[in-house]
């Protein structure tokens, strides 16, 4: 005879959670089991980081700072008092979005534990985020060991990714080869979004769905020749046997301007000039236009400036790799990786700025030309382990991209569940994106409902919030089902407002209070039925 593990004297899952009572029952037992092994602890992550116990004691429970809408300000508010590395975790973007390497905690961690110099990975955090990290760092005494210390704690403890094979991690990327790209959105569109294809064949790489892409991308080669121009220095003056232009196409980042470049020019200038670039260096605003100043801007700002060109590198940033989630199936794109990558463009002060990456994906790279790239494994994004649980899938603008992966795999493995998508983005006309595939998914059956909303077409934006508060008795009806949960895109707004209506609709339809709708949502995503891609 089988034993069940008895459920918990308080119940951890609420009575409220989306569950049937045997559902509740089995939950609450693997809950309490799994709590039982370690009282009082979460299982930890793979790769996660063991801390000294006096660091640990007390201080693993909630992190309410963890909210990619809060404010750096807010969440340092709600970190005060806690130890060093919880007041760094809250300096994070806490989008938990990859693209350092960690997630927020480990990255944190790894940075208290002095295994981890680098306070500059944090992409969606910017300057704001290096900048406390610093401060953070220098409470602490500072971040650096000896190096031989430094190499030993790594080596022993802190494996930089899951998985040190070439191509799965930022510090190990293979060669690939660029396909081809073709723009999603009509001629006439406000934006250029591109479907990207990219042959894995040759560098033996694979993947699945719901994982991100790391992309090596290269600067504008006119704007690395305008900055040479500014500070006057031969293109081809040797840095480590490499010529100073490509070091500056290839190796360094040229937006934002660091602070280490203002403290350099402060170095070099004197007199009001050294005041303001030294402000400027300490994060200050002394002109109001700190935001807006890349490292051409800054050049520009100070003119007349003619660092040494050794220096001038070291003072600059590396230039990091960009996350796309991955919009293919292995299983319907054999060898072949897609991406949905809309182009950054904006003009500030009459120069239009570039994206980096997404515009070298839309045109610095050749047909057939190699590229760098890596796989990031998705922690807990994915379809569900049985092929015939409902989903729901909401993705507007290029949060649609792991969802035209999950379509792909449904059909190629011929999977029963119904799936229903959310997809919403400016103009229908212009910015339908995958509107023929869509159709032709509908009409296999992969895809058993598509809601659209078009935010520039009526008078009022319409949102993909607005089509599921719309279709609420339908969509409580699916989570009852048991349907998976799943969002893509703008983790600023978008994210946020989708929870939102999410958790209207559950108090709307199951006549709940707001916290009892907020203890279902919190259910759904504590057992894997709410999952979130986003940036
Ligand atoms: C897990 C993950 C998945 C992602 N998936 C996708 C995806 O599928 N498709 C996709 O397109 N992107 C995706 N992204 C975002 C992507 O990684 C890049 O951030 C994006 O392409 C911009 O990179 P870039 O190098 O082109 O621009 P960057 O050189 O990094 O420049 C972007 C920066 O420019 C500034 N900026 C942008 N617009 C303006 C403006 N109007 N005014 C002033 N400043 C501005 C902001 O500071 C912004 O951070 C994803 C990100 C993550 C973390
Ligand atoms: N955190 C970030 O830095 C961040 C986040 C997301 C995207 N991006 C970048 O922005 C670029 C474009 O993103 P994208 O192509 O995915 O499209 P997008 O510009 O995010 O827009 C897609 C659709 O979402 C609508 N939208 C705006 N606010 C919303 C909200 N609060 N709730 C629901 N929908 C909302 C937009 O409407 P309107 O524009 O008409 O209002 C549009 O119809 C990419 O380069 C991406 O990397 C950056």
């Amino acid at each position: 005879m089988t034993m069940q593990t008895p459920p918990p004297a308080t119940p951890l899952i609420p009575e409220t959670a989306p569950f049937s009572a045997e559902q509740r029952a089995w939950l609450n037992g693997f809950f309490a089991g799994l709590l039982s092994l370690d009282p009082g602890a979460t299982p930890a992550p793979p790769g996660a980081v063991s801390l000294p116990a006096q660091q640990a004691a007390g201080d693993d429970g909630e992190a309410p700072w963890h909210d990619p809408a809060m404010a750096l300000e807010e969440r340092m508010k709600l970190a005060e008092g806690r130890p060093l590395r919880r007041r760094m975790m809250a300096a994070m973007a806490q989008q938990d979005c990859g693209q350092c390497g960690y997630n927020c905690q480990d990255y944190s961690d790894a940075i208290a534990e002095q295994a981890e110099p680098r306070l500059n990975l944090c992409v969606p955090g910017g300057k704001a985020t290096a900048r406390m990290l610093k401060t953070l760092v220098e409470e602490m005494g500072g971040g650096v060991l000896d190096p031989d210390e430094q190499a030993a704690k790594e080596a022993a403890k802190l494996p930089k990714s899951d998985d040190d094979r070439p191509g799965r991690s930022r510090e190990n990327p293979v060669d690939a080869v660029f396909v081809c790209k073709r723009r999603l959105n009509a001629p006439a569109s406000e934006k250029v979004t591109n479907h990207v294809e990219i042959d894995l064949s040759a560098s033996g790489l694979d993947y699945e769905v719901g994982d991100s892409l790391g992309v090596y991308a290269a600067n504008a080669p006119a704007l690395v020749d305008q900055i040479i121009a500014t500070i006057n220095v031969p293109p081809d003056f040797p840095i480590a046997d490499k010529p100073l232009r490509d070091v500056l196409i290839e190796d360094t980042a040229l937006a934002p301007a660091p602070d280490t470049l203002f403290e350099l020019i402060s170095y070099l200038t004197g007199g009001e000039r050294r005041q303001k670039a030294r402000a400027l260096a300490k994060g200050d605003d002394p002109d109001g236009d700190a935001e807006t100043l890349d490292v051409l801007a800054a050049l520009q700002k100070f003119p007349g400036i003619h660092p040494d060109p050794e220096a001038f590198i070291e003072s600059l940033e590396p230039l990091q790799p960009r996350l796309y989630s991955i919009s293919s199936s292995p299983k319907a794109e054999p060898g072949r990786v897609c991406l949905t990558v809309d182009a950054v463009r904006y003009t500030i002060a009459n120069r239009q700025r570039e994206g980096v990456a997404s515009t070298f994906l839309d045109g610095r790279i050749a047909p057939g030309a190699r590229l760098k790239v890596y796989v990031q494994k998705a922690h807990g994004f994915a379809l569900p382990a049985d092929a015939a649980t409902p989903i729901i899938m909401v993705g507007p603008g290029t949060g649609v991209a792991p969802f035209r992966a999950f379509l792909q795999e449904r059909r190629a493995t011929t999977a029963p569940g119904p799936a229903w998508l959310f997809f919403g983005h400016q103009r229908r006309a212009t910015d339908f994106f995958y509107e023929d595939e869509l159709a032709d998914l509908q009409g296999a059956g992969t895809l058993t409902k598509l809601s659209l909303a078009w935010s520039r077409d009526g008078e009022k934006k319409v949102y993909v919030q607005d089509k599921m508060r719309e279709e609420a008795a339908e969509l409580f009806t699916w989570l009852e089902r048991g349907a998976h949960f799943y969002v893509c895109g703008d983790a600023q707004r978008m994210a946020k407002d989708v929870e939102t209506a999410l958790v209207d609709i559950i108090a709307l339809c199951g006549k709940a209070s707001p916290a009892d709708a907020q203890a279902y949502v919190a259910a759904l995503r504590k057992c894997g039925r709410y999952q979130t891609d986003v940036y």
